[in-house]
């Protein structure tokens, strides 16, 4: 597998995604392009980000997504990049945003992937200088290809995910992704321009002592929520919440803990999309070894019914979503 492979800390994303792909089926040379695709598109993000203070792009751009979201500048700005990066890539027939209520075509109609994907999440973080990131998920097409892609190819359903990750624009900037063999981070050499293995074969703590939720909202969530969330003040664990989801994954992914974001009275769904932040974040968690589940099952066994839905999520370190569920 590409976790046996003598790929040492250190070498390029470009490195281990062609070394790995000859040890992976899945990995075929299309997919391999594709990641590169994503990387690519993480890197200008990060550019457009990093100089948000200097350039108009901070702040409201005074619109509304089809969640009724207030839209950020850099929203957009990062769907743009996106969608243009894997267009211009050639392997994507279709993506699925979260800014975008119908599926964007991107006229590669002989592309074999469809990509779902936030590009910009934690918007309410990106003008006070806080860890955003830009989650994705990618499945082989179900259609026929040279056509366009249909609804199917992006409702076949977590399982069906070929690969799955996010990029974290933190103190650094990280790629992490799993194609369903393991999970690997790469940090963004800034000087060098290229992404670095730096996190071989992630693997999610058993148990740990954090958890992360809007604790303000203590008093809408369900009884078996409040029950967990006592037991933890109970034991003095630690509260951690930035309020950007890949942010407070990627933290308890590395030092054990649990993410929780229930129903609410007002949101009986939860918060969180399905497609776009719950899968594929539940894909990466279930492949280190983590937990992922809505309350009643796993995440990625929800069988999906609408592009925008919405699922209330508790995920992280194995030990703690069981306990969640014990509650
Ligand atoms: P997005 O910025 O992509 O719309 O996602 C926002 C999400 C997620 O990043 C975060 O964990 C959550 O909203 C925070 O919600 P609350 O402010 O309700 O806690
Ligand atoms: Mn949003
Ligand atoms: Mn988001
Ligand atoms: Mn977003």
């Amino acid at each position: 597998t590409a976790q046996e492979l003598a790929l040492p800390v250190g070498v390029t994303l470009d490195r281990f995604i062609m070394l790995s792909q000859s040890a992976f089926p899945y990995a075929t040379g299309e997919l391999s392009q594709l990641l590169r695709d994503i990387a690519l598109a993480g890197k200008i993000i990060n550019r457009e980000i990093n100089r948000a203070g200097l350039v108009d792009i901070a702040g409201g751009n005074g619109t509304d997504n089809v969640q009724g979201e207030n839209q950020q500048k850099l929203d957009i700005i990062a769907n743009i990049r996106f969608i243009r990066a894997l267009k211009n890539g050639g392997e994507v027939c279709a993506i699925l945003s979260e800014e975008d209520e119908d599926i964007i075509h991107t006229g590669n109609d002989h592309g074999k992937y469809v990509v779902a994907m936030d590009p910009l999440d934690g918007s309410s973080n990106i003008d006070v200088n806080v860890s955003i990131g830009t989650i994705f998920s990618i499945y082989r097409r179900v259609s026929p290809i040279d056509g366009p892609a249909t609804r199917e190819d992006f409702l076949q359903g977590g399982r069906k995910q070929v690969a799955a990750g996010y990029i974290l624009y933190g103190s650094s900037t990280m790629l992490v992704y799993s194609t369903g063999d393991g999970v690997n981070g790469f940090t963004y050499d800034h000087s060098l321009g290229e992404f670095i293995l730096s996190h071989k074969n992630i693997c999610s703590p058993q148990n740990g002592t954090i958890y992360s939720v809007n604790d303000g909202y203590i008093n809408d969530y369900p009884a078996f929520v409040q029950q967990y969330l006592t037991k933890c003040k109970e034991k003095s664990c630690t509260a951690r919440y930035i309020g950007s989801l890949v942010a407070d994954f990627h933290r308890n992914l590395l030092r054990g803990g649990v993410y929780l974001y229930p129903s609410t009275k007002k949101t009986p769904e939860g918060k969180l999309r399905l497609l776009y932040e719950c899968y594929p974040l539940a894909f990466i968690a279930e492949k280190s070894g983590g937990k992922a589940i809505d309350g009643f099952g796993a995440i990625l066994d929800i069988i999906p019914t609408s592009f925008h839905q919405r699922s209330p999520i508790y995920l992280g370190s194995s030990t703690m979503v069981d306990d969640v569920m014990k509650c």
